[in-house]
């Protein structure tokens, strides 16, 4: 019996535990007050009409909810999800075979809309607009036009990048929404609410410590959670209280204001190689080894919201709060 496999056996990963905690309406969704208050308002407002809710851009840094939203914003309005994202989505005969599945009222939602290809996303101007698109069929001499005509439905498109969408493609949304980082009071309820779902027991100091150190995010706060989870199990207490949060947060390398190695490195970076700066995106993902997209949408938003850093025309500088956050003497200029 030693060889059975037990499919029960096998540990969720936190992709999986990340879908399983998520708020499945607005009354469950924390945080984002002024996101949920309006679209709550036009959901109500297109079922009265009996009308497709109008398509809606989702915008703002990562691990903020935006999927998390679509879906919501799809069961409210009792109409089936379709999912996809900007680069998954090659060429226009992609685009058309996922349109023509769709049933009236659905929403279709496009995570990484920035990245859709320019050839793609022209064929989704008519499609938003008229609720029909033209494709092309054959080639060459034989080549000709068929106009297909789609069931109403409501895009909700996801980025992290507004500023890199088309005007275009921007101008076709009447809703848009700008997610904004967690208060950390909010992201301690969220702290409580995951802890809850996934049967722990969390202090409330402990709660208030995590959401501290998780940068607005959410998505961060649910992870902290689940590796002080571990480092608790593995002392033998499932029990989640203020030291084993401490111990467990030290561990990790994350600090008092939720930055990692990696925001360490970059402004101690900035700071010992170039004086603070300004200097160039470029140069300073080459610097620490990540992508220029990586640092502009996950890296920077943070640390300039905390006012560690800021953009200007000649490059990025760091603030004299990041270097009292090191100790380090702010230098003359
Ligand atoms: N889990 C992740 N994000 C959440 C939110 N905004 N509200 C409740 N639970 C969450």
């Amino acid at each position: 019996m030693e060889d059975r496999i037990i499919s029960d056996s096998v540990a969720p990963d936190d992709a999986s535990l990340e879908w399983s905690v998520r708020p499945q309406s607005f009354e469950h969704y924390i945080g984002q007050e002024q996101v949920k208050h309006n679209l709550k308002i036009f959901i109500e407002a297109a079922k009265i009409r009996e009308e497709s809710l109008d398509h809606v851009l989702l915008y703002g840094p990562p691990g903020l909810g935006k999927t998390t939203l679509a879906s919501i914003i799809a069961s409210e309005m009792q109409v089936q999800m379709k999912t996809t994202s900007g680069p998954a989505i090659e060429r226009a005969g992609d685009l058309a075979a996922i349109l023509t599945t769709l049933e009236p009222g659905d929403v279709l939602f496009i995570d990484e809309i920035h990245r859709l290809p320019r050839a793609v996303e022209e064929v989704l101007y008519s499609a938003m607009e008229d609720f029909c698109i033209d494709i092309v069929i054959g080639k060459g001499e034989g080549a000709r036009s068929v106009r297909l005509d789609l069931p109403p439905f409501t895009l909700v498109g996801a980025t992290t990048r507004a500023g890199a969408l088309t005007a275009p493609l921007r101008d076709r949304f009447g809703v848009l929404c700008r997610l904004e980082y967690y208060e950390p009071k909010e992201l301690a309820k969220i702290v409580v609410r995951t802890a809850d779902i996934l049967g722990m027991e969390v202090e409330e100091l402990a709660a208030i410590e995590i959401a501290r150190r998780s940068r607005g995010t959410p998505r961060i706060a649910n992870r902290l959670l689940r590796r002080v989870r571990d480092f608790a199990q593995v002392q033998g207490d499932a029990h989640i209280d203020l030291q084993v949060t401490h111990q467990a947060l030290d561990q990790l390398q994350v600090d008092k204001q939720g930055l990692d190695h990696i925001d360490h490195k970059l402004l101690l970076g900035m700071i010992e190689k170039y004086r603070g700066g300004p200097v160039g995106v470029e140069t300073i993902s080459a610097t620490i080894g990540e992508e220029v997209t990586t640092v502009e949408e996950v890296y920077e938003p943070y640390l300039m919201q905390i006012g560690f850093i800021q953009r200007t025309p000649r490059g990025r500088v760091v603030t004299p709060l990041a270097y009292q956050h090191f100790n380090l003497e702010v230098p003359r200029t």
